[in-house]
């Protein structure tokens, strides 16, 4: 019998590398320039809000005052979970426990409550957007409280999502500072063009399966190491790190050893991730408002090195750490805090999928063996 090969004219790149695997009008990277929707992420966050940015993202232009009112009553509606859905939160094992473990759950089971989970006329996804949306910072708060064995606090609906998030994870109102520096790392992390979550949400939808799977799809895959899990590694490098002194021994051991250094490289950007940009000068004004600047005078130090020997920049995961870390939040949540974000640019990729669709299935080259005869166990 011929062997049967199959023949394939593209070429093959692993992790596809260069593919353009859609039509996207949503983010764009060109060098070291990223835009939502043709603004750029400067002018957007140093002028914008994390609503405003979801409105824009999905709507593809920038509200009005009139409809970003609304858009914010809206959120401000959903904010509160429903006593059932926090009843069953209670029973989900919280200690021993990854947060995105949690929330993957936590999030897929979020669509049992809802009666329009099934329905993807684009009525109901925009209802379930915004509903996404809103709880996706109450539910890691909820995870926070719950495993502490505290209260979830209940939301203020006339406040933001980032302002919100802060009160509900600590109880503590933040002040207008924080909540502006939090805002900023939700407009900084809410999309990124065709990065592997927002990948993988399109594949979901793809199918014509519903949000809910499709978001539940994005939180498993940002989980990775590789992609929103960098952040927590940083800061834990840092503190591992402990002090300046020792920050050049550290990194030259690593490189040595062949490891990757978190929160440094990029699969796109080859001259500088403009977030980092961003980020760096949020951690050096947090860590001297709180009187620590060791963290980002270390990440400063690291940042350096890591040019110097490896040629490699930082990426949105490394000067976020020591942001978040200023503010006191638990180190395990800063991946979950990348979903409180990319949620928006999640939905927005969904909403664009469903809008223009066709399943996703490429190709694979077959590399295994042919022509094989199978034989009973026996003979094996
Ligand atoms: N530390 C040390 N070396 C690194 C590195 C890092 N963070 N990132 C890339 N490299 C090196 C690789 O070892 C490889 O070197 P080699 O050619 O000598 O083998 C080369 O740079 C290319 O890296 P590769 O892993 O093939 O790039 P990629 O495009 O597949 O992956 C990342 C991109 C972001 C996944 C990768 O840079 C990485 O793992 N970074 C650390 C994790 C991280 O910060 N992720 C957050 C992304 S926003």
């Amino acid at each position: 019998m011929a062997e049967q090969v199959q023949e394939f004219s593209g070429a093959i790149d692993k992790g596809l590398e260069g593919i353009v695997a859609c039509s996207t009008a949503i983010s764009s990277i060109v060098d070291v320039t990223l835009t939502y929707c043709g603004y750029t992420i400067e002018d957007l966050a140093a002028n914008s809000s994390f609503e405003e940015v979801a409105f824009l993202l999905w709507n593809k232009k920038l509200p009005n005052k009139g409809e970003l009112d609304k858009f914010k009553t809206e959120i401000g509606k959903r904010l509160s979970l429903n006593k059932e859905y926090v009843q069953f939160l209670k029973q989900l094992p919280n200690k021993g426990v990854h947060p995105m473990e949690w929330l993957r759950s936590a999030v897929s089971a979020l669509a049992l409550w809802d009666k329009d989970a099934n329905d993807i006329s684009p009525e109901a996804n925009q209802r379930k957007a915004l509903d996404l949306l809103s709880k996706m910072g109450p539910i890691v708060c909820a995870f926070e409280r719950l495993r502490n064995g505290k209260d979830i606090i209940s939301p203020k609906p006339d406040k933001s999502i980032a302002w919100n998030f802060l009160y509900m994870l600590s109880g503590k109102e933040p002040d207008a500072y924080q909540a502006k520096v939090f805002d900023t790392a939700l407009i900084l992390h809410a999309d990124h063009e065709l990065n592997c979550s927002a990948f993988s949400v399109r594949v979901t939808t793809s199918s014509l399966s519903d949000m809910h799977s499709a978001i539940t799809s994005g939180i498993g895959t940002l989980k990775g190491p590789l992609h929103g899990g960098a952040n927590e590694q940083v800061m834990k490098m840092l503190l591992r790190i402990g002090n300046m002194t020792e920050c050049e021994k550290f990194i030259k051991n690593a490189l040595e050893n062949k490891e990757k250094v978190m929160g440094f490289g990029h699969r796109v950007y080859k001259n500088g991730d403009p977030r980092a940009k961003i980020l760096r000068g949020m951690s050096e004004e947090l860590g001297k408002r709180r009187g620590e600047p060791q963290w980002y005078q270390m990440s400063v130090k690291i940042d350096d090195i890591m040019q110097e020997k490896k040629g490699l920049l930082p990426n949105v995961d490394f000067y976020s750490a020591s942001v978040y870390y200023c503010m006191d939040i638990p180190i395990d949540l800063y991946t979950p805090i990348f979903a409180v974000s990319r949620i928006s640019g999640w939905v927005a990729h969904s909403l664009e999928q469903y809008s223009n669709n066709r399943i996703y299935r490429p190709r694979g080259k077959y590399v295994g063996g042919l022509n094989l005869k199978w034989a009973p166990l026996e003979k094996r």
